[in-house]
């Protein structure tokens, strides 16, 4: 997507070092546009947990690369293999919910499982995280397609007044490679002059949306208005919600999702208000080995430092952490909810729109 007259991706090879992996720092965002280059699988790894990277999807193609990265410090080693796949685990352990994670890193491993020369590994996982880069941002084209259609049957019924969807978190570009999940069917109609406009939860506490969500719907002139996590019953209520959309972080083969913290407190408010709820995704967040997600899906748990401490611009318009709860008040920081695939309208995915249903998710994945 566009940040002024260029074009980025979230993530991406430095242009004359392969040996350098560039991604977007997100935790000076909407502030500072910072690149950070990754070299090693401790970049990674470190990218990964303080959320310099975020989002399933790009959780995913950063650990592919991670892996690249360890076949590239160790591939002339004696014991090379141990090293890569020791590299592997603690990448796989960075983060626990968004099942891209395992999948990519456990492709990876694949592949370079089946090769013995130092330089036909490299050369073959270099390709593989490339693929996955590149699988992604199809994907979430593919995403677009499809969920703008949904929203072309609301507008037709709204004479011309915008289409209202709320949003959790940041599953947009930022949280992907390219375009965005939850985000990129609504990119997608605001290009075809479908007139519509984003409610933006703010996401506490990491604050996604306020941060990530709204500083690239701004970017791309797409119109939107932040507001208090607790605000979309209200607003649903009051019929200023014509759809619901989020991302995934995993999603089971019965359709039970986890995604941020709170999106189920949504999910809830928009059955009560009879008002169709979607989770975008790409398949590769489909955990294959998991019926069912409630009580089964792993919840991070962050640091309570996230909630007793926020950051933002001070008036000299530098970054400033302030405390914002009782020195021994104590806290606890779910990072993601399940919502339970009854309450699920539909999935987008790559492959089409499904029910959230066994059998639809299956047969889904069959058709791929
Ligand atoms: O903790 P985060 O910021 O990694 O959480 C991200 C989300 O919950 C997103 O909604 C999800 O990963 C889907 S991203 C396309």
């Amino acid at each position: 997507m566009r940040i002024a007259d260029k074009n980025y991706q979230s993530i991406w090879v430095h242009e004359e070092d392969p040996s350098i992996i560039q991604v977007i720092d997100q935790r000076y965002l909407p502030f500072q546009l910072k690149i950070k280059n990754l070299q090693t699988p401790e970049d990674v790894v470190h990218a990964i947990s303080d959320m310099i990277v975020r989002g399933a999807p790009l959780i995913g193609v950063t650990a592919a690369f991670g892996v690249y990265l360890a076949v590239l410090k160790f591939r002339n080693l004696e014991n090379a293999n141990q090293l890569i796949q020791e590299a592997a685990n603690i990448i796989k352990a960075s983060r626990p919910t968004a099942v891209n994670l395992s999948f990519a890193v456990n492709k990876q491993l694949e592949v370079i499982n089946k090769i013995e020369k130092p330089d036909e590994k490299l050369n073959i996982s270099f390709k593989t995280a490339v693929q996955l880069m590149q699988d992604e941002i199809l994907a979430c084209k593919k995403i677009g397609n499809f969920g703008k259609s949904i929203l072309e049957q609301i507008a037709l019924k709204k004479n011309g007044e915008a289409v209202n969807i709320l949003t959790h978190c940041n599953a947009g570009w930022l949280a992907t490679v390219d375009y965005g999940t939850a985000t990129s069917p609504i990119y997608m109609a605001h290009n075809q002059r479908i007139p519509v406009h984003v409610w933006v939860d703010e996401t506490r506490p990491r604050n996604q949306g306020a941060r990530l969500t709204s500083w690239e719907l701004g970017k791309h002139g797409v119109p939107h208005t932040i507001i208090v996590d607790n605000a979309g019953g209200h607003l649903m209520q009051t019929g200023k919600v014509d759809i619901v959309i989020v991302g995934s972080d995993r999603t089971a083969l019965n359709g039970d999702t986890a995604n941020k913290i709170g999106t189920y407190l949504k999910a809830l408010a928009a059955r009560d208000n009879n008002i169709p709820f979607y989770i975008a995704l790409p398949v590769s967040t489909i955990d294959r080995s998991l019926e069912k997600g409630l009580k089964h899906i792993p919840i991070e748990e962050r640091s309570v430092e996230e909630i007793h401490y926020m950051e933002g611009l001070n008036s000299q318009n530098k970054l400033e952490r302030i405390r914002i709860t009782p020195e021994n008040s104590k806290a606890l920081n779910y990072g993601f909810d399940v919502t339970p695939a009854r309450l699920i309208t539909g999935l987008i995915t790559n492959h089409g729109i499904c029910k959230a249903t066994s059998n639809d998710i299956k047969q889904l994945l069959q058709a791929q």
